[in-house]
Parts: C-alpha cells; structure tokens; sequence
C-alpha cells in the first residue's frame, strides 16, 4: 500500500502514513488532539479541517449531508471520514482542537510592514588615547554628527551600558535608537533586536518575544495572573487597590515580577539576552492598565466609572520594573473607556474589524464583555458585565478550562457524550462545557426556555433549589461523584448570556439595524475560540445568523499588541479606533434593563 505524507497546519507536523488511513488517526499518530467526540463514527461533525494541498478521497455520503455545497468547494472536510490519494497538506481550525492543543496555536504569525519604534545604528568610533581624552559622550555625539545624524537623548543607564560595552567590543557596536530620540540600548554589532508583546487579561497573561527586524515570534508563554489571589474579577481587584497605596502597589508589584519571570524564560529559550529586548507594548483592560501603569483605579470603582488616562502612554520600562534594555520604553495603547480598554482596540486592530464593509460586530468574552459595532464608518463600543459563568466560576461544578475539564457535551443518538481537556476522566465542567450542556438539555426538554428543569425528565434529581441534571454519574467520573447541572447553573448562564446579547442589541438599536443586518460577527478571546457556536446560537446568546458569518480567532488581543510592537502605524491606527469610537454607557440606557429581562429567555432568536 502507499505512503503518503500528511502536513499538518498551523501545528507545524508531518507524518507519513498508509493510505487507508483516515485523517483524524493520522493527526492522532501525529499526537495532535483533534476533536472526536463520537470517536470517528461520523456523528458528531467535530473533526473538520480544511484540504491546502493534494488530494483526498470524494466526500462521504456523511460529509455531503454534514457540509454545505461552499464548505466542501472551500475544502472543508470530516477527518474521520477521509483518507489521502497523495501527499496533502491539512489545514486543522482551531475549533477543531481541544483547549490543550489549541492554546499552542494561539497567535499566529499575522503579517505586518515591518515599522518598530526602534532602529539600530552601526557605529565605529575612534578608541580613547592620551592624545584624544574626549568623554564617552562626547566622542559618541562627535561621531554621530560626523554621520549626519541627529543627537540622541542618553539616559544614564545607557550611558553606563555604553562606556562597558563599547569597551568590551572594540568601540564596534550597534546603537538602538527609539523614535523619540532616546538611546535605547548598546549591543554588540548585528545583535539582533528583539521586542516584548503582553495580553494582561484579569485571569491569564500572554506573552510574546517577537525579533523586530524579522518580525518572527521568537516564543510565546502564558501563565495565570498572579493578581488573582487578591480579587478573583476586576471589580474586586479595583476593592483591593482602592484600600491604600500598599495594595495597589502589591497587584502592581506581583505582576511585573511574572512578567519578568516569563520574559526572563524566553529569553532564555531563544538566545536572547535582556538588553537586547528594547520595546514594548501591554495591552489589557483598563483596571489591568492602570494598575500596571501605577495609575489610580478608584475612579474605576465608583459611579460614573470613568478611566484616568485613555490617550496613549510611553514610559521609560525601569520605571514599573519591567526589566528590559537600559532605556528601553513601554507603550500602552489607548482605552475607550473605564470598561472598554486597550486590549478590545487591540482586538479591533488585529481583526480589522472597524475597517470590514458592511456590519461587523467584534467581541471579546470575559468576565466583562466588549463589545463593538462598526458600521458605515461609526464604531460603536460598549460593556457588559457578563459574569465569570464561562470562566467556570459560580458554577456548582464550574472549574477553569484545566485537565479533567468537560469542555463539550454533546447529546448523540440519544446517549450523552463528554469531551475532556486532556481526555482525561471528568471532574468538572469550564466554560464552554456549561453552555453546550444548557443547550442540548434545552434540546432535549431537560429544561424550558425559562431555564426550569423538567422534574419527571431523566437524571434530573430534585434539589431545594429546582433540581439538578446529571451530566456523568458518580461511576463515570474521575471524582467519585455526580457531576451535576443545576438549575442555578442555567440561571448563571442564562444571565450571563442575556447581558452578552443584551449589549449587542443596544448596540444595534443606537446604529438604528436589526441583527439580521449583522455581515460579519468576530468572537475573540480564549472562551470565544472554544464555545461551539450553533450551540451559543441555540440559547440565543448570539443572534441566529448563518454560521458562516461568525468568526472565532483566537487571542486577537495579543496579535494586536504584537502588531503594534512591529508596526508604530499599527499604532497611530489604534489612535483613530480611539477617535472613531462612540462609547455607549448600557447601565444608563433607557432600553437596556426591557432588553436584557427579554434575553434571559433560553430560546434562538
Ligand atoms: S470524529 Fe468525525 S464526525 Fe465525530
């Protein structure tokens, strides 16, 4: 039989296999978890991915019932159900991936002009004598001029670097110099330049090294937000900066120092030393910015929520602790709003979604959802307070999107079937895992559309507080008890859900359209990537739009961050985003309290 070879992308892996072997156990060879819930049977329609190159078997009987005419002319097909007829290359979704997998493709190269705030300058000056005592400075800026450049700005402790590296490297060296006329760091001639790009989100933090004269990402980390021991959401971390300066200084503090420590670990992985990180630019929320700026988060805290800053910041990084080149800056794009901040203009920038023709409406799921719509050349942006439901949190088996989490749920055949991150045994349910059991128990008649379980429905167990489902039994879960669905689980998700859509119909009413006028719809954000869509349109989270309009990418946050790290006209865009933008306060709009009591409905719509 012949071998074929099967490339995998973005994951980046090849595998030769028979050609009798279907794609999803070839990616399983390739020890890539792409979703099977059914295990293959061509039921649950979870292991789509996308032919690049080559070619493969004509779809399936299965495949032509599960994929539209446009999908399969676009190359969609089942994993489960194809095999190759020559060497192919595959494109894997991210929705196809499980959590684990997926936040290894999380941030995809995007495709910059290369434009970074910093540039390097070859230098040669002539060593120091007994018959040239001219200073360090004076001989750099005599030397300079002689080039026919401009003098630089020279922070102390680049002057320091300065006398010792130039020193050390023959008086040969490489000037990195920041647009505003600042010396940003010496280094050895040809060293290259490297940038720090970070997503501070209130729970996880996302780093990326990017080289600045390439603009390859050079390694990514993420890691939990350490400010979570002092308040699990915003609005409790701004109580806990509020009670003095010490705080405040502690959430500031903490996260720097994790920061530091995963830069310091990719530097380490790539080579790279931490003069040779001269830029940077963090984007997050607003309460997340103006802690880490050192700003104050009161005004955040107390009606009528307005930010401190939402111009653009550059600052020396020294001066947060941020342990990068001697005088390398940080750049913190603008916010919008006290709850609409630089990570949503990021999002905005890398998805293009202001700039999309038609109507788009981009949002980032969290604890806080924003939310903008941009039509005809208006931006309007609001936030909703959505609840950490979808984090897993107030859930009586909520757990975060960890191992042993059930991240699907999914009803086939008349048999529930679970998916786990890591596949291992359940011991909880996250985020995208809640809403897939609310909808298919809504399918199911397990509960109405007013969240109310059906008391004689099976596995519905009376409780004092209206019953409870039973997703796994005691027997099949890796916890020695039920793990349970509670009515005040669908009630969570119910509200969480109703002030998502509750914000995306204001938003439409202030542009004067009806969802049905919605071209493109942008879910960004961890959660966003992984929630099964019919399913979110199911309970009438999002509007009931073809799915094809709907888009789910990833951590376009990041990727706006990085962009801007690579591109200052990245930058000067996200200034416009600021102008543009109409901010929309729904806690004071006449219509919103009638909207989001009318969203808590479990219905499509
Ligand atoms: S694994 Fe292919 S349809 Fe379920």
């Amino acid at each position: 039989m012949p071998e074929f070879n099967v490339d995998f992308e973005p994951v980046g892996r090849r595998i030769a296999v028979p050609a009798d072997k279907t794609l999803l156990a070839a990616a399983q060879d390739a020890g890539i978890a792409l979703i099977s819930i059914c295990g293959g049977e061509g039921l649950c329609l979870e292991c789509r991915v996308r032919l690049m190159s080559g070619s493969l078997i004509p779809p399936t009987l299965v495949e032509e019932g599960a994929l539209t005419q446009k999908e399969l002319a676009d190359g969609f097909r089942l994993a489960c159900q194809t095999t190759p007829l020559s060497s192919v290359k595959i494109e894997i979704p991210p929705e196809s991936l499980t959590a684990n997998q997926r936040l290894q493709v999380e941030g995809q190269e995007s495709h910059v002009e290369l434009d970074p705030a910093v540039q390097p300058v070859e230098i040669e000056l002539p060593p120091p004598g007994l018959k040239d005592l001219r200073a360090d400075t004076v001989r750099l800026r005599e030397t300079l001029s002689a080039m026919g450049r401009r003098q630089p700005e020279l922070p102390v402790p680049v002057i320091t670097q300065f006398s010792e590296v130039m020193r050390r490297q023959d008086w040969k060296g490489r000037l990195v110099e920041h647009r505003d006329g600042s010396l940003v760091s010496v280094l050895p001639s040809k060293a290259p330049l490297h940038g720090m790009a970070v997503d501070v989100g209130s729970t996880k933090l996302a780093m990326y090294l990017v080289n600045l004269e390439t603009g390859e990402t050079v390694g990514k980390a993420g890691a939990m937000n350490p400010q979570i021991a002092y308040g699990e959401d915003v609005v409790s971390r701004i109580a806990y900066a509020n009670h003095g300066e010490e705080q405040r200084r502690t959430l500031q503090t903490r996260l720097v120092d994790t920061l530091n420590g995963m830069l310091a670990d990719l530097r380490q992985a790539a080579g790279v030393t931490q003069e040779q990180v001269v830029d940077a630019v963090v984007v997050g929320n607003t309460a997340m910015h103006h802690i880490f700026a050192g700003l104050s988060v009161r005004q955040l805290g107390q009606a009528p929520y307005v930010a401190a800053v939402t111009e653009p910041l550059d600052f020396p990084a020294s001066q947060v602790g941020l342990a990068l080149a001697p005088g390398a800056k940080v750049h913190l794009p603008p916010n919008i709003a006290g709850y609409v901040g630089a990570d949503h203009i990021a999002m905005l920038l890398a998805t293009q979604a202001w700039l999309m023709p038609g109507t788009t409406v981009a949002l980032d799921i969290g604890t806080n959802t924003e939310i903008s719509l941009s039509t005809g050349g208006r931006l309007l942006s609001c936030s909703c307070a959505s609840g950490p439901a979808f984090e897993g949190a107030h859930i009586h088996a909520g757990m975060r999107a960890a191992p042993g989490a059930i991240e699907r749920v999914q009803r086939i055949q008349g048999e529930w079937r679970i998916l786990t991150i890591g596949g291992l045994p359940p011991v909880g349910i996250c985020g995208s895992g809640i809403l897939d059991a609310v909808a298919e128990m809504l399918a199911d008649g397990v509960i109405d559309a007013r969240g109310i379980l059906r008391k004689n429905a099976p596995r519905v167990l009376p409780t004092e507080r209206g019953g409870a489902f039973v997703l796994v039994p005691a027997g099949a879960s890796g916890c020695e008890s039920d793990i349970l669905v509670t009515r005040r689980d669908v009630n969570e998700i119910q509200l969480a859900k109703a002030a998502m859509r509750a914000g995306v119909e204001i938003l439409l009413m202030e542009a004067g359209l009806p969802a049905s006028a919605i071209d493109n719809f942008i879910v960004a954000g961890a959660f966003g990537t992984y929630i099964y869509l019919p399913n979110a349109v199911r309970i009438g989270m999002f509007p009931d739009l073809p799915l094809e309009r709907f888009h789910q990418v990833g951590n376009a946050a990041g990727i706006g961050a990085r962009d801007m790290l690579l591109s200052t006209e990245k930058r000067q865009l996200a200034l416009e985003i600021l102008q543009r933008a109409e901010y929309i306060e729904l806690t004071t709009h006449p219509a919103f309290f009638d909207t989001y009591v009318k969203a808590i409905t479990l219905e499509r719509s």
